[in-house]
């Protein structure tokens, strides 16, 4: 299969894919957010619809246009990202986690503008833990055979670390992007090597992140339960 040709391998499947970044209200005007453009999640949803899928695109602040012939739904936070992604994907054969999910919340919201008063220290912002939606789902698949794949950005020993979140995480695939020059958040190409849990290792060249989706669809699709939905 050619790259970007478009075979129609994904036809009666639905995939539903997450993209952008979340972001964490503090109060009606602040929030703890993150520099994920959502360019990747797009481009996973414009190759998927391509390939013949049915897409639900789910996305986080990327202010992005609707693909084509893609049902999006738009989320804020990381609560509300889990609670579409799982009803999503209660009918989906892959579900790829392109979003990047704030690890952390602040404890509580302000309901009205946090201000600053005359010789008084600022208050630290309480954190909780947000739900780890890639590890959940991986855990409990809506459907026997249903493909889910993680996306990861890390430094230092990538490969690694890559390999150990795979497991961690329970996912098919991981997407393993280095951190770096030219490998910036929102830029227009990146380069990546996609780990499989058993075992496989498919590295991708420093390219348009089209190239990239349509290498994760290559690996997804042998995956896939036989017969379509
Ligand atoms: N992810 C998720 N829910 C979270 C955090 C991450 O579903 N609360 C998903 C992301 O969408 C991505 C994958 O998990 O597909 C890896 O995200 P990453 O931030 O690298 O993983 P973490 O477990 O948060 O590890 P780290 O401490 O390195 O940030
Ligand atoms: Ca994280």
């Amino acid at each position: 299969l050619a790259r970007g040709a478009a075979a129609p391998d994904l036809t009666g499947r639905h995939v539903v894919i997450s993209a952008g970044g979340t972001r964490e209200p503090l109060d009606p005007v602040r929030y703890l957010g993150n520099r994920s453009s959502g360019k990747q999640g797009y481009a996973l949803a414009r190759t998927a619809a391509a390939r013949g899928a049915r897409v639900t695109l789910i996305e986080a602040n990327t202010g992005m246009t609707d693909p084509a012939g893609v049902d999006v739904v738009r989320v804020g936070t990381a609560v509300q990202l889990r609670e579409a992604v799982l009803k999503a994907a209660a009918d989906a054969d892959a579900v790829v986690m392109a979003a990047a999910v704030a690890d952390f919340r602040p404890l509580s919201y302000a309901e009205g503008k946090i201000k600053k008063k005359d010789g008084e220290e600022p208050v630290p912002v309480a954190l909780v833990r947000n739900p780890d939606i890639l590890a959940e789902i991986s855990a409990e698949r809506a459907r026997p055979g249903q493909v889910v794949v993680g996306f990861a950005a890390e430094t230092d020993d990538v490969l690694a670390n890559g390999r150990h979140k795979l497991r961690r995480k329970g996912c098919d695939l991981l997407v393993v992007n280095e951190v770096g020059e030219r490998k910036t958040f929102g830029a227009e190409e990146s380069e990546a090597v996609v780990l499989a849990a058993d075992g496989g290792e498919t590295p991708v060249p420093y390219g348009p992140k089209e190239a990239l989706a349509d290498t994760v669809w290559d690996l997804v699709a042998p995956r896939l339960p036989a017969g379509a939905s």
